[in-house]
């Protein structure tokens, strides 16, 4: 089985029908520019876009995207994203706002749902990212973390983000999907490497009949069909195993819902690479950023050392939070209104999209003392107030997987820490560039590793 031309036809991002009813007078300010530059602007160059139209036009401003000028609303004060993630979800939804993803997460993602469709498809995921099943994996994790830093050879630059990806995958397959087959996990690991690889301009294409018979969209639709055929096959092979209630992987315990709840191949397939797209390549960013920043200021080093070395958990999340907040990875999460409504004390109609800009909540002195210095104990100092700190949005769409991802964020730099000391090989200061809808270290966080001296107490038991 696989995602049909039909299931892609029904998946495209954007369908039928305009945005030209939308007044622009009752709109927040904006540029005027034609929506092809706005676009390309906002998906290319971010990081410069965003901070300008900031400081040109305000806290809240609207830009116009393709593919017919449909606004979007960006919000960047606390106060009001606080608002959005409260909004109705019957009246902000989030599903379409994420459309552009339906092409290869498929219609059932809990990321393109929306209302009951979306409630219950959420609790049915919910259980196996509570503390319980999230203290249950953290051996898992551990494991692999300490295989993947074991092969760091000392005195050697190497781009921190390519070891966090390819770690991030492996915990994916074995944790989120629960693969231990060698075979399927060689086939699995480059296929899902190119899927994740994909731009938004080939999602943009993704579901026209003529364009998939083109390069590079030829090959993506190949990659999807083998991801598919993979997926599928390792979801028949787990329904037929006899204890699929002893195994604790988020695979399995989707499999074993019963009755009314149960989920269908094509569900479970499609929750499967929505984790599988979401989880991976977000917290590879997050973490290359963290072992970037430890590495350049020996003080941060050494307090994140004796804290690996104390098992010390809350500095270590800290750090991790930290890093996701100087540099967010997502960097604005999207409402689509149903309904006219009141965000900002502005009455915005029907249609609109409205956004809290990560980016930019992130950056705001006003909740961050230096916003542009990296220092974890702000968050241990209760200097962080709610809504300035959203990573992982808010309200019932907040990321499912914000405490995997911190869980295994913990996880990894304790092994790194216990294990190596680190410092940056010199060179050109990293910066973020957007890689595809995430923000990565433009050079790839470049790190060395150094053994630890003898007689320091950090080495692992
Ligand atoms: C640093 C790591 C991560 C970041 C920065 C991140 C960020 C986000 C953001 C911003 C959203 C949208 C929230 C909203 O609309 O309010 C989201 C949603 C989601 N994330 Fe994550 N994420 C991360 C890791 C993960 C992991 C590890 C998983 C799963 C294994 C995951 C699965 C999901 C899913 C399924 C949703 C959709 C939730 C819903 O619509 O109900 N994410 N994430």
């Amino acid at each position: 089985m696989s995602v049909t031309d039909d299931r892609l036809q029904r998946m495209r991002p954007f369908g039928p029908g305009g945005f030209g009813h939308l007044d622009a007078r009752s709109l927040p300010p904006g540029p005027q520019w034609p929506a092809l530059l706005q676009t390309f602007a906002l998906i290319r160059f971010r990081h410069q876009f965003v901070p300008a139209m900031h400081r040109r036009y305000g806290d809240v401003f609207t830009v116009r995207l393709l593919p017919d000028g449909q606004p979007l609303v960006l919000f960047t004060r606390p106060e009001h994203a606080r608002e959005i993630f409260a909004g109705d979800p019957e009246v902000f939804h989030a599903g379409k706002g994420n459309a552009i993803l339906g092409p290869i997460m498929g219609e059932h993602s809990l990321l393109l749902l929306d209302s009951a469709e979306h409630k219950r498809a959420r609790s049915l995921l919910l259980p196996a990212f509570h503390g319980s099943a999230l203290r249950g994996y953290e051996g898992v994790v551990t494991r692999l973390a300490q295989e993947e830093v074991s092969r760091w050879a000392p005195g050697v630059p190497f781009r921190s983000l390519d070891r966090m990806n390819t770690l991030t995958l492996e915990v994916i397959l074995r944790v989120v999907f629960g693969v231990t087959d060698d075979s399927r996990l060689a086939q699995l690991r480059p296929v899902v490497n190119r899927i994740v690889d994909v731009s938004p301009v080939v999602l943009l294409g993704w579901g026209h009949p003529l364009v998939t018979r083109l390069r590079p969209w030829r090959e993506r639709v190949a990659d999807q069909r083998v991801l598919d055929t993979l997926v599928y096959a390792e979801i028949a092979e787990r329904r037929a195993i006899p204890d699929l209630a002893g195994r604790t992987d988020v695979l399995s315990r989707l499999l074993a819902v019963q009755d009314d709840d149960r989920l269908t191949d094509e569900e479970v397939r499609d929750q499967l690479v929505t984790l599988l797209l979401a989880g991976h390549e977000t917290t590879a960013s997050a973490l290359s950023w963290a072992l970037y920043e430890l590495a350049r200021d020996p003080e941060q080093l050494a307090a994140a050392r004796s804290a690996a070395a104390a098992a010390d958990r809350e500095y270590l999340e800290a750090v991790v939070k930290e890093s996701m907040r100087l540099h967010p990875v997502i960097p604005m999460v999207v409402r689509h209104l149903r309904e006219p409504a009141r965000v900002a004390g502005i009455d915005l109609p029907r249609g609109t999209n409205v956004a809290p800009s990560i980016l930019l909540g992130h950056a705001r002195a006003e909740s961050h003392g230096d916003p542009e210095v990296f220092r974890p104990r702000r968050f241990l100092d209760g200097e962080v107030a709610a809504h300035t700190w959203i990573p992982f949005g808010g309200g019932v769409r907040r990321c499912i997987g914000a405490g995997f991802s911190l869980m295994e964020g913990v996880a990894v730099l304790r092994e790194v820490l216990l294990r190596h000391r680190l410092s940056l090989p010199g060179g050109r200061a990293d910066r973020p560039k957007v890689r595809n809808i995430t923000s990565v270290p433009r050079h790839g966080a470049r790190i060395v590793v150094h053994p630890t001296p003898p007689g320091e107490a950090n080495a692992p038991s």
